[in-house]
């Protein structure tokens, strides 16, 4: 198979975790025998820096033209604590989203068992945890009607849903659900917003198409406290931007670390695949970063052209190094890894040229020597 593949590697530590995720398709490639092209492209901060635009139309054609786009990271510190800043890095992100109309974002919870200790969570609560969120990505708060009064006092954030947004995306929620638990449960607050008794309508109108899913609703607030009580109540999570936005954060805390959680953006045109985590500038060209989360973004990426076999295989290469501690510094601060030391590991993996007879002793070699 034959793929062209979009990469932007964006902001703090982006350029680090995308080049591992590079390294593991290479190794897929090599040894089932696809080919993989990339291109990168700039979007993001550094976007910004070299030309005063956070998505430059070079970076929307070469995206539209890729059969996926690889995603690091943006965001800057020096344009968060300015509220007065013209231009700013996440514009970047929400224009990719727009113009390739990702409206869906896929954002699944795995548990590792050799992770357990690092979750806030007590073990016995996260045991049997599989939950998966959608959230729709391109309407809601993040894309209504923005504006501040000319005397600067007041200003408003409007949030829109048509009832073809909500179908679209519920449509593949419920599509996932079938093939799992079968369970779906509606996040929203249709107590209080309009939008959201327009996604309820919307959502018990479509189940009656979808009989053998049984669905259940929850406002969010009660929503982000049952994430904590009794997260293996869930399976498949479906809601509006914001929500998601602020409930899969929560989620991806609880497998032990925001960096080993992976998305998928899918829409009409192409996919796009990045880590749930932020730039995470103050780790930027340290090489401590978790390349995971881009790592099992490529494995979505994987799925999503079809390539079963090898996405378990990228799976497989992570749940390896994870169970023989070879971790970044956000696992063990102490015995910990280099992010491209990890990539080399799991694409070696990938590639079967570590076998489970692996010599430790070389691998050791390879650790950090900051204690
Ligand atoms: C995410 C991020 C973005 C969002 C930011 C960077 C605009 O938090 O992908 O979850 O809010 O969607
Ligand atoms: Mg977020």
């Amino acid at each position: 198979m034959k793929k062209n593949i979009a990469v932007i590697d964006g902001d703090g530590i982006g350029p680090e975790v995308t080049a591992q995720s590079i390294k593991v398709l290479d190794a897929v490639a090599a040894h089932y025998g696809h080919e993989f092209h990339y291109k990168h492209c700039l979007m993001g901060a550094v976007a910004i820096d070299q030309t005063g635009n956070p998505l430059p139309p070079e970076t929307i054609e070469i995206c539209l033209e890729s059969d996926a786009v690889l995603l690091g990271a943006v965001g800057h510190p020096k344009y968060d604590n300015d509220p007065n800043a013209k231009v700013r890095p996440e514009q970047g992100l929400l224009g990719i989203r727009k113009v390739l109309q990702l409206y869906c974002n896929i954002r699944p919870l795995t548990i590792f068992p050799s992770l357990l200790h690092l979750s806030p969570l007590k073990e016995s609560f996260l045991k049997d945890v599989d939950l998966v969120i959608y959230r729709e990505l391109t309407g809601g708060i993040y894309f209504g009607h923005k504006e501040t009064s000319t005397d600067g006092f007041s200003s408003t954030d409007t949030c829109t849903y048509s009832t073809s947004e909500i179908e679209r995306i519920a449509h593949l929620a419920f599509k996932n659900a079938q093939i799992r638990r079968k369970k779906l449960t509606l996040i929203d607050k249709a107590n209080v917003l309009e939008t959201s008794r327009l996604w309820r309508k919307v959502v018990q109108q479509l189940a009656s198409q979808y009989s053998d899913v049984a669905v259940s609703y929850m406002f969010v607030d009660n929503a982000a406290m049952q994430m904590i009580l009794n997260p293996k109540q869930f399976d498949v999570i479906l809601t509006e931007n914001m929500f998601g936005d602020i409930i899969s954060d929560e989620a991806s805390v609880l497998s032990g670390s925001l960096g080993l959680a992976p998305s998928a953006s899918v829409g009409n045109i192409t996919a796009l695949f990045e880590p749930i985590h932020g730039s995470y500038p103050q780790a930027a060209g340290k090489d401590i970063a978790n390349p995971i989360g881009s790592i099992l973004s490529t494995a979505m990426m994987l799925d999503y052209f079809g390539l079963f076999q090898e996405a378990k295989r990228v799976r497989e290469a992570v749940s390896w190094t994870l169970e023989n501690k070879f971790v970044t510094k956000d696992i063990d601060p102490i015995n910990f890894y280099f992010t491209s030391t990890l990539g080399e590991l799991i694409a070696d993996y990938v590639g079967h040229k570590i076998t489970d007879q692996v010599n430790h002793e070389n691998i050791e070699l390879r650790k950090s020597t900051v204690i």
